[in-house]
């Protein structure tokens, strides 16, 4: 399993892309932390979670609330003393107008779900993923953000591609801090369009793209861009 004893933590975990990435790193033996608004589903996962043999824990938050993601962060240390990988899978959009119909606190909206609940997650994971000297967050964009599409909207497309610069960015920053002591590797992006999941890795193992279809681990997301990972090691 590639995941043994590795923490977790998956926001928007209830269903969806969420719900799939959660039981995949649970079937390669990781203990899941389960974030979500919906408090049942989150409960309903991890107790599924907990009768096949894992171990996991339901966090009722919302991402877009600096001290609910702080106090989730704070209970799955309490649990486990550590956080090996952060996934921000929670976002999108809930209709489509067009530009000049989208209501300016939605526009706020739509960024605060999709990239300020990404900064906030990750504000609250670095010190311990720091002090770990090693980790992992990924950041679960979308081909909209590469190149629009007309089955979404702008402020959606808009907040995606924010959320790459974010990603893109914090992988430097990061690994800037992390190179003068330990061995890291950047994620990379999947290609546009191709969907899947890359940079899963953590501590060691090597750092791949995966193909939707792929039956191995986290197949199901649709697009993503990677964020950051870094470990202790031998410099190799
Ligand atoms: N579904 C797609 O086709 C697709 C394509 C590209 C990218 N994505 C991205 O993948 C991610 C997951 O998409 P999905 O379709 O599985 O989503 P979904 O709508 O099916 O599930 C989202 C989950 O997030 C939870 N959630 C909603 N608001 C929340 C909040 N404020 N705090 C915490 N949890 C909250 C919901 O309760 C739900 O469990 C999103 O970031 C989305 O933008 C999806």
């Amino acid at each position: 399993m590639r995941f043994e004893g590795h923490v977790v933590l998956v926001t928007g975990a209830a269903k969806g892309i969420g719900l799939r990435i959660a039981r995949a790193f649970a079937r390669e033996g990781a203990r899941v932390a389960a974030l979500d608004i919906d408090a049942p589903g989150a409960d309903a996962l991890a107790r599924e979670l907990v009768a096949e043999g894992r171990e996991a824990l339901a966090l009722k938050a919302d991402v877009t609330a600096a001290p609910e993601v702080r106090q989730a962060v704070d209970a799955v240390l309490g649990r486990w003393g550590r956080i090996d990988v952060l996934v921000n899978n929670a976002g999108g959009f809930s209709v489509i107008r067009r530009t000049e119909d989208i209501p300016d606190d939605e526009w706020e909206a739509i960024f605060r779900f999709n990239v300020t609940s990404a900064f906030l997650c990750a504000k609250a994971v670095l010190p311990q993923m720091k002090r770990q000297r090693s980790g992992a967050i990924v950041n679960l964009s979308s081909v909209a953000g590469r190149a629009g599409a007309v089955t979404v909207t702008s402020h959606y497309a808009a907040a995606k591609a924010a959320l790459l610069g974010f990603t893109r960015h914090l992988a430097r920053e990061v690994a800037r801090e992390a190179s003068g002591l330990t061995r890291w590797r950047r994620a990379r992006s999947p290609p546009s369009g191709a969907g899947g999941i890359s940079s899963l890795a953590v501590k060691g193992t090597s750092t791949t793209s995966r193909p939707q279809n792929s039956p191995t681990l986290v197949a199901e997301a649709r697009s993503m861009t990677a964020g950051l990972k870094w470990s202790g090691g031998t410099g190799r």
